[in-house]
Protein backbone atom coordinates (compact mmCIF):
# COMPACT_ATOMS: atom_id res chain seq x y z
CA UNK A 1 0.00 0.00 0.00
CA UNK A 2 1.56 3.35 -0.78
CA UNK A 3 1.27 5.87 2.41
CA UNK A 4 1.67 9.32 1.34
CA UNK A 5 4.77 11.38 2.89
CA UNK A 6 3.07 14.16 5.00
CA UNK A 7 5.28 15.88 6.71
CA UNK A 8 3.64 18.37 9.25
CA UNK A 9 4.15 22.05 8.83
CA UNK A 10 5.02 23.44 12.18
CA UNK A 11 3.91 26.52 11.98
CA UNK A 12 6.03 30.01 12.88
CA UNK A 13 3.46 32.54 13.89
CA UNK A 14 4.48 35.62 14.00
CA UNK A 15 3.67 36.71 17.96
CA UNK A 16 1.87 39.70 19.37
CA UNK A 17 5.34 41.08 20.52
CA UNK A 18 6.43 40.99 17.27
CA UNK A 19 3.36 42.85 15.55
CA UNK A 20 3.25 45.31 18.12
CA UNK A 21 6.96 46.28 17.69
CA UNK A 22 6.24 46.62 13.88
CA UNK A 23 3.29 48.78 14.70
CA UNK A 24 5.73 51.20 16.62
CA UNK A 25 8.22 51.18 13.77
CA UNK A 26 5.40 52.56 11.50
CA UNK A 27 4.07 49.45 9.94
CA UNK A 28 0.47 49.40 9.19
CA UNK A 29 -0.74 45.97 10.14
CA UNK A 30 -3.31 44.07 7.92
CA UNK A 31 -5.77 41.80 9.55
CA UNK A 32 -8.51 39.71 7.67
CA UNK A 33 -11.90 37.90 9.06
CA UNK A 34 -11.13 33.69 8.22
CA UNK A 35 -13.30 30.58 8.70
CA UNK A 36 -11.87 28.07 7.13
CA UNK A 37 -8.64 26.05 6.14
CA UNK A 38 -8.33 27.37 2.30
CA UNK A 39 -8.74 31.15 2.78
CA UNK A 40 -6.63 30.67 5.51
CA UNK A 41 -4.08 28.96 3.67
CA UNK A 42 -4.95 32.16 0.30
CA UNK A 43 -4.48 34.70 3.32
CA UNK A 44 -1.51 33.62 4.74
CA UNK A 45 0.13 33.61 1.31
CA UNK A 46 -1.09 36.93 0.43
CA UNK A 47 1.02 38.02 3.57
CA UNK A 48 -2.31 38.81 5.88
CA UNK A 49 -0.84 39.56 9.65
CA UNK A 50 -3.61 38.89 11.48
CA UNK A 51 -6.15 36.42 10.77
CA UNK A 52 -9.46 37.07 12.95
CA UNK A 53 -11.94 33.90 13.14
CA UNK A 54 -14.76 36.44 13.58
CA UNK A 55 -18.31 35.89 14.69
CA UNK A 56 -18.97 37.71 11.51
CA UNK A 57 -19.17 33.89 10.85
CA UNK A 58 -22.96 33.63 12.19
CA UNK A 59 -23.83 36.17 9.20
CA UNK A 60 -21.58 35.26 6.49
CA UNK A 61 -21.63 31.77 6.43
CA UNK A 62 -24.43 30.51 8.24
CA UNK A 63 -27.40 33.53 7.21
CA UNK A 64 -28.16 34.59 10.40
CA UNK A 65 -29.12 38.66 10.41
CA UNK A 66 -27.11 38.77 13.58
CA UNK A 67 -23.43 37.72 15.21
CA UNK A 68 -25.95 36.52 18.23
CA UNK A 69 -26.62 33.34 17.59
CA UNK A 70 -23.23 31.80 17.50
CA UNK A 71 -21.73 29.38 19.48
CA UNK A 72 -18.33 29.16 21.43
CA UNK A 73 -18.54 25.14 19.60
CA UNK A 74 -18.81 26.43 16.45
CA UNK A 75 -16.12 29.05 16.75
CA UNK A 76 -13.82 26.78 18.20
CA UNK A 77 -14.53 24.28 15.06
CA UNK A 78 -13.59 27.20 12.61
CA UNK A 79 -10.49 27.90 14.89
CA UNK A 80 -9.47 24.66 14.58
CA UNK A 81 -9.83 25.20 10.44
CA UNK A 82 -8.06 28.80 10.44
CA UNK A 83 -5.24 27.15 12.31
CA UNK A 84 -4.72 24.01 9.89
CA UNK A 85 -4.97 26.18 6.92
CA UNK A 86 -2.12 28.85 8.26
CA UNK A 87 1.00 28.66 9.25
CA UNK A 88 2.63 32.16 9.47
CA UNK A 89 0.04 34.73 10.05
CA UNK A 90 -1.32 35.59 14.07
CA UNK A 91 -4.20 33.57 15.04
CA UNK A 92 -7.14 35.92 16.53
CA UNK A 93 -9.98 34.16 17.82
CA UNK A 94 -13.55 35.87 19.30
CA UNK A 95 -15.20 35.45 22.01
CA UNK A 96 -19.10 34.56 21.09
CA UNK A 97 -21.93 36.22 22.92
CA UNK A 98 -22.49 34.84 26.01
CA UNK A 99 -19.66 33.06 26.61
CA UNK A 100 -17.78 35.92 28.39
CA UNK A 101 -19.89 38.33 30.33
CA UNK A 102 -20.91 36.48 33.06
CA UNK A 103 -17.70 36.61 35.04
CA UNK A 104 -14.28 36.43 34.71
CA UNK A 105 -13.94 32.97 35.59
CA UNK A 106 -16.27 31.70 32.29
CA UNK A 107 -14.72 34.28 29.89
CA UNK A 108 -11.35 32.45 30.99
CA UNK A 109 -12.51 29.22 30.52
CA UNK A 110 -14.00 29.73 27.35
CA UNK A 111 -10.97 31.66 25.95
CA UNK A 112 -8.89 28.58 26.79
CA UNK A 113 -11.14 26.36 24.81
CA UNK A 114 -10.10 29.02 21.94
CA UNK A 115 -6.71 28.90 22.83
CA UNK A 116 -6.28 25.00 23.34
CA UNK A 117 -7.96 25.44 19.15
CA UNK A 118 -4.74 27.42 18.21
CA UNK A 119 -6.09 30.35 18.63
CA UNK A 120 -3.16 32.83 20.03
CA UNK A 121 -5.56 35.60 21.48
CA UNK A 122 -9.12 36.11 22.17
CA UNK A 123 -10.77 39.70 20.87
CA UNK A 124 -13.66 40.77 23.40
CA UNK A 125 -16.60 42.98 22.73
CA UNK A 126 -17.31 45.97 24.96
CA UNK A 127 -15.95 49.04 26.67
CA UNK A 128 -15.29 49.43 30.49
CA UNK A 129 -17.19 46.43 31.59
CA UNK A 130 -14.69 44.61 30.32
CA UNK A 131 -11.54 46.07 32.08
CA UNK A 132 -11.86 43.67 34.75
CA UNK A 133 -12.15 40.59 32.37
CA UNK A 134 -8.98 41.87 30.47
CA UNK A 135 -7.04 41.87 33.25
CA UNK A 136 -8.25 38.48 34.50
CA UNK A 137 -7.39 36.86 31.08
CA UNK A 138 -4.13 38.24 30.74
CA UNK A 139 -2.72 38.03 34.28
CA UNK A 140 -3.21 33.68 33.38
CA UNK A 141 -1.71 34.08 30.13
CA UNK A 142 -4.81 34.72 27.06
CA UNK A 143 -3.87 38.02 25.00
CA UNK A 144 -6.43 40.10 24.68
CA UNK A 145 -8.10 42.52 22.05
CA UNK A 146 -10.25 44.46 23.01
CA UNK A 147 -13.28 45.68 20.78
CA UNK A 148 -14.89 49.08 21.23
CA UNK A 149 -16.99 51.63 19.45
CA UNK A 150 -20.11 49.61 17.39
CA UNK A 151 -19.55 45.91 19.17
CA UNK A 152 -22.36 43.86 16.97
CA UNK A 153 -23.02 41.82 20.41
CA UNK A 154 -25.01 44.80 21.39
CA UNK A 155 -26.96 45.66 17.85
CA UNK A 156 -30.23 45.66 20.13
CA UNK A 157 -29.08 47.86 23.39
CA UNK A 158 -27.44 50.03 20.69
CA UNK A 159 -30.75 50.13 18.73
CA UNK A 160 -28.65 48.91 15.11
CA UNK A 161 -25.39 48.97 13.32
CA UNK A 162 -24.81 52.77 14.06
CA UNK A 163 -21.90 55.07 13.83
CA UNK A 164 -20.46 55.71 17.79
CA UNK A 165 -18.63 58.10 19.42
CA UNK A 166 -20.13 61.23 17.84
CA UNK A 167 -20.07 64.01 20.05
CA UNK A 168 -17.42 64.97 22.53
CA UNK A 169 -19.24 63.07 25.70
CA UNK A 170 -19.40 59.87 23.41
CA UNK A 171 -15.74 60.06 21.90
CA UNK A 172 -14.17 60.92 25.10
CA UNK A 173 -15.88 58.16 26.51
CA UNK A 174 -14.58 55.53 23.90
CA UNK A 175 -11.26 57.31 24.80
CA UNK A 176 -11.46 56.55 28.04
CA UNK A 177 -12.56 52.88 27.64
CA UNK A 178 -9.47 52.61 25.45
CA UNK A 179 -6.75 53.49 27.72
CA UNK A 180 -8.15 51.27 30.55
CA UNK A 181 -8.68 48.46 28.29
CA UNK A 182 -4.93 49.45 27.45
CA UNK A 183 -3.76 49.17 31.21
CA UNK A 184 -5.55 46.21 32.14
CA UNK A 185 -3.06 44.84 29.67
CA UNK A 186 -5.43 44.49 26.26
CA UNK A 187 -2.50 44.02 23.70
CA UNK A 188 -4.75 45.51 20.45
CA UNK A 189 -7.41 47.74 20.56
CA UNK A 190 -10.10 46.65 17.49
CA UNK A 191 -12.47 49.94 17.02
CA UNK A 192 -15.53 49.27 14.54
CA UNK A 193 -17.36 52.55 12.74
CA UNK A 194 -16.41 55.91 14.61
CA UNK A 195 -15.28 59.03 13.10
CA UNK A 196 -12.43 58.87 12.25
CA UNK A 197 -10.57 62.26 14.80
CA UNK A 198 -11.70 59.91 17.59
CA UNK A 199 -10.54 57.11 16.44
CA UNK A 200 -7.23 59.26 15.74
CA UNK A 201 -7.54 60.46 19.19
CA UNK A 202 -7.39 56.59 20.76
CA UNK A 203 -4.69 56.22 18.53
CA UNK A 204 -2.51 58.91 20.11
CA UNK A 205 -3.69 57.93 23.60
CA UNK A 206 -2.95 54.53 24.03
CA UNK A 207 0.45 52.68 22.65
CA UNK A 208 -0.58 49.52 22.08
CA UNK A 209 -1.43 49.30 18.28
CA UNK A 210 -5.34 50.33 17.02
CA UNK A 211 -6.95 48.15 14.21
CA UNK A 212 -10.04 49.81 12.44
CA UNK A 213 -12.90 48.80 10.27
CA UNK A 214 -14.65 52.15 9.65
CA UNK A 215 -12.68 54.27 11.76
CA UNK A 216 -10.46 56.21 9.59
CA UNK A 217 -7.04 56.08 8.41
CA UNK A 218 -5.19 56.94 11.70
CA UNK A 219 -5.00 54.11 13.34
CA UNK A 220 -2.33 51.14 13.31
CA UNK A 221 -3.70 48.54 11.19
CA UNK A 222 -6.86 47.82 9.36
CA UNK A 223 -9.71 45.01 9.60
CA UNK A 224 -12.23 43.72 7.09
CA UNK A 225 -14.74 40.80 6.67
CA UNK A 226 -13.41 38.86 3.76
CA UNK A 227 -16.46 37.91 2.04
CA UNK A 228 -17.40 41.87 2.27
CA UNK A 229 -13.79 42.72 0.61
CA UNK A 230 -14.49 40.14 -1.95
CA UNK A 231 -17.82 41.63 -2.82
CA UNK A 232 -19.57 37.94 -2.12
CA UNK A 233 -21.61 38.60 0.63
CA UNK A 234 -24.92 39.72 -0.35
CA UNK A 235 -26.27 41.89 2.47
CA UNK A 236 -26.05 45.58 2.10
CA UNK A 237 -22.29 47.09 2.22
CA UNK A 238 -21.16 49.51 4.46
CA UNK A 239 -19.39 53.04 3.44
CA UNK A 240 -16.44 51.55 5.08
CA UNK A 241 -16.16 48.40 2.48
CA UNK A 242 -14.26 48.48 -0.56
CA UNK A 243 -14.37 46.02 -3.00
CA UNK A 244 -11.02 44.36 -3.67
CA UNK A 245 -11.81 41.83 -6.33
CA UNK A 246 -13.14 44.55 -8.50
CA UNK A 247 -9.60 44.80 -11.39
CA UNK A 248 -7.78 42.01 -9.37
CA UNK A 249 -9.72 38.64 -10.93
CA UNK A 250 -9.10 36.58 -8.16
CA UNK A 251 -9.38 35.99 -4.50
CA UNK A 252 -5.39 35.65 -4.11
CA UNK A 253 -4.98 39.04 -6.25
CA UNK A 254 -8.00 40.48 -3.87
CA UNK A 255 -6.24 39.36 -0.71
CA UNK A 256 -2.59 41.14 -2.06
CA UNK A 257 -4.04 43.86 -3.04
CA UNK A 258 -5.64 44.68 0.16
CA UNK A 259 -2.58 43.95 2.05
CA UNK A 260 -0.79 46.06 -0.29
CA UNK A 261 -3.32 48.83 0.17
CA UNK A 262 -3.16 48.71 3.84
CA UNK A 263 0.37 48.65 3.88
CA UNK A 264 0.60 52.00 1.66
CA UNK A 265 -2.21 54.03 3.43
CA UNK A 266 -4.11 53.61 0.71
CA UNK A 267 -6.77 52.05 1.99
CA UNK A 268 -9.20 53.62 3.62
CA UNK A 269 -9.55 56.45 1.46
CA UNK A 270 -12.38 59.36 2.33
CA UNK A 271 -14.95 57.69 0.60
CA UNK A 272 -14.33 54.77 3.38
CA UNK A 273 -14.51 56.76 6.75
CA UNK A 274 -16.95 58.39 8.59
O1 LIG B 1 -16.60 39.28 13.82
C1 LIG B 1 -15.93 40.02 13.10
O2 LIG B 1 -15.69 39.76 11.93
C2 LIG B 1 -15.42 41.24 13.69
C3 LIG B 1 -14.84 42.26 12.76
C4 LIG B 1 -15.92 42.96 12.06
C5 LIG B 1 -13.92 43.19 13.43
O3 LIG B 1 -15.49 41.44 14.87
Amino acid sequence: MHVPNRTKVIPMRVTLPKLQERARGGEKLAMLTCYDASFAAVSDAAGVDILLVGDSLGMVIQGHDSTLPVSLEELAYHTRLVARGSANAMLVADMPFGSFQESPGQAFRNAARLMAEGAQMVKLEGGATMVETTRFLVDRGVPVCAHIGLTPQSVHTLGGYRVQGKGDPAADRLVADAKALEQAGAGFVLMEAMPSPVARRVTEAVSVPTIGIGAGPDVSGQVLVVYDMLDIFPGRKARFVRNFMAGTGSVKGAIEAYVKAVKSGEFPAPEHCF
